[in-house]
């Protein structure tokens, strides 16, 4: 399949590949309209149907991940059109629907919908040039994409609170000390990293993969007390898994594993 919004690749050993999406409207600096929005979620869709690929990372540009949703797609919506075609409900979150870890990888800008399109990723690796931001305030707006409810459950009240009620930009540091950010590296060696940490995934028992990523979602996203027993009904079934009895046999016999996802 072609894309024009987008560039898609995969890297890494068969069977163990990384699916990589590079977001690419250069001159809008990645803005994010409904047609990459759209190629976006089928090429997602496409790795996470893909058996040979274990991991994904979604990435930018040196200069921009993405700088908000394309101001030019909204301003014509009034709140008829806007409700009534479901303005990012209807496919701005498909990346929600992929079972396989997806990785941001953000060098540049992250504003906007960019910020919530990364939070929406499983983990944010940046580059020391990353900036993160939620200025739709600026545009008599809130954020439309999740920003209100990701960012305080991922750095906290006061911190969501301060960069979408003022608008401004926070640098990679800032990111990582609140937490928004896993790792941050130089920017020439982000995408060595992330395609690191994407490969290391790949190689692990796709039953494992997959059931921590649901796990931590639940987490993230629900009470704890339910989280807790669904944690334990997971760790539980992986003990019927030939990956486990694999798993364990490798560590105790000094052995690299084979895992068969299954
Ligand atoms: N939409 C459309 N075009 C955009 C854009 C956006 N979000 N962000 C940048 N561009 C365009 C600029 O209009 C400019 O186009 P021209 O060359 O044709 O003039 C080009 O990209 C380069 O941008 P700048 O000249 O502004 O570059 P800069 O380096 O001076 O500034 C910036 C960079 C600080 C990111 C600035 O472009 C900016 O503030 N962009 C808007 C950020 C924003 O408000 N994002 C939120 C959008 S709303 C949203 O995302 C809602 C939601 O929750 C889903």
């Amino acid at each position: 399949m072609s894309y024009d919004t987008i560039e898609v690749s995969t890297q890494g050993p068969e069977g163990q590949q990384v699916g990589l999406i590079r977001l690419n409207r250069p001159k809008q600096l990645n803005a994010l309209n409904d047609q990459l929005m759209d190629e976006l979620g089928a090429a997602l869709l496409a790795f996470d149907a893909d058996d040979g690929v274990g991991c994904i990372i979604v990435t930018g540009s040196d200069k921009a991940f993405a700088a908000g949703a394309d101001i030019n797609m909204f301003l014509p919506f009034d709140f008829a059109q806007a409700f009534g075609q479901g303005l990012i409900s209807r496919n701005w979150e498909t990346i929600l629907k992929v079972r396989k870890p997806v990785i941001a990888a953000v060098s540049g800008f992250a504003l906007g919908g960019g910020c919530e399109l990364a939070m929406m990723c499983d983990f944010i690796i940046a580059a020391d040039n990353a900036k993160f931001g939620q200025p739709e305030v600026k545009l008599g707006i809130i954020p439309g994409a999740g920003g209100t409810q990701r960012l305080p459950r991922s750095v906290g009240k006061s911190k969501a609170m301060d960069l979408a009620l003022t608008g401004r930009m926070m640098d990679a540091q800032e990111a990582e000390r609140c937490g928004l950010v896993s790792r941050v590296v130089p920017l020439d060696k982000l995408q060595d990293e992330a395609l690191g940490a994407a490969l290391q995934i790949a190689q692990y028992g796709r039953l494992a993969v997959l059931a921590i990523k649901e796990s931590v979602n639940l987490a993230f996203e629900g009470p704890l007390r339910d989280g807790l027993q669904y944690e334990r009904r997971l760790f539980h079934a992986l003990f019927s898994t030939e990956d486990k009895t694999e798993g364990m046999d490798a560590f105790l016999n000094k052995r690299a594993p084979a895992f068969k996802n299954r």
